[in-house]
């Protein structure tokens, strides 16, 4: 059962957050269509990961954040998780001491309505395989090599079978054939992903729509090809013309 194309819609107005009067993301708006991947680009401090954690309710905020038609704000993590939205972490938060199933299948937190033990774990068990984990699906999470983190994380976040995903870097310790499997498998199974991510090459293979963050605010949006030609972009972020 894969969510309705407007359910995975969002809508980002006007959010802004401050720390002890720094202003860490100001006015930021933007939309996610339903279907593929919108990724957010930007020099280290622009404001990505806080902006994660504004969408997902981890960080109080000004503005409005809307998933499928309906607004989150004031919802707490748990609750915008039972309206479809889902997220992983810069650095993988797993339970070092459970098998990578078993940390999977905690998922099942964020479903609206529980389901069956068994049903979870066949669930669990087809995620892992699709995203490339079967080899170390009975190890504890704490064995684990840096990508299989990144691979149970993910298929965690996937389990209750979300409208929407939000990555924060997860190619991040990824060779590049290796981040683009994964992320094709994750893509297959959620359609629409938000995408933070530091390898442009990544991002002009996979984005459909990219937005550029720099110093909390929305410095350039548009098709990837458009975007990494943006004179303001190469000077911000990019620093030399991607070829292509
Ligand atoms: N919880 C916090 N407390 C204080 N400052 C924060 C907090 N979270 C983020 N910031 C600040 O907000 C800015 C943006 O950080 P971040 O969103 O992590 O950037 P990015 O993910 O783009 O590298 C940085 O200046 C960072 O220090
Ligand atoms: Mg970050």
């Amino acid at each position: 059962m894969s969510p309705s194309a407007e359910a995975s819609s969002l809508q980002i107005r006007d959010v802004g957050v401050s720390f002890d009067g720094v202003r860490a993301l100001d006015g930021v708006t933007f939309s996610v269509d339903a279907g593929g991947v919108t990724a957010v680009i930007g020099p280290n401090g622009a404001g990505k990961t806080t902006l994660l954690n504004c969408v997902s309710g981890l960080y109080r905020h000004t503005g409005d954040v809307v998933l499928g038609g309906a607004s989150l704000s004031g919802l707490a993590p748990h609750r915008r998780a039972r309206r479809g939205l889902a997220r992983t972490f810069q650095t993988p938060a797993l339970v070092d001491e459970l098998p990578v199933v078993d940390n999977v299948m905690l998922g099942a937190a964020a479903m609206a309505r529980p389901e069956p033990e068994r049903r979870l774990r066949e669930r669990a068990l087809e995620l892992i395989a699709r995203l490339g984990a079967d080899a170390v699906r009975d190890q504890p999470a704490g064995s684990l090599s840096h990508g299989d983190r990144r691979r149970a994380e993910i298929a965690r976040a996937l389990l209750p079978g979300p409208a929407l995903l939000l990555l924060d870097e997860p190619a991040a310790g990824l060779d590049h054939d290796e981040a683009m499997g994964l992320l094709t498998a994750v893509l297959e199974i959620c359609g629409t992903c938000v995408l933070v991510e530091h390898d442009v090459e990544l991002v002009m293979k996979l984005a459909r729509h990219v937005v550029v963050l720099d110093t909390g605010r929305v410095l350039a949006e548009g098709p990837p090809t458009l975007v990494v030609r943006d004179q303001k972009v190469i000077d911000a972020y990019l620093g030399q013309e991607i070829p292509g």
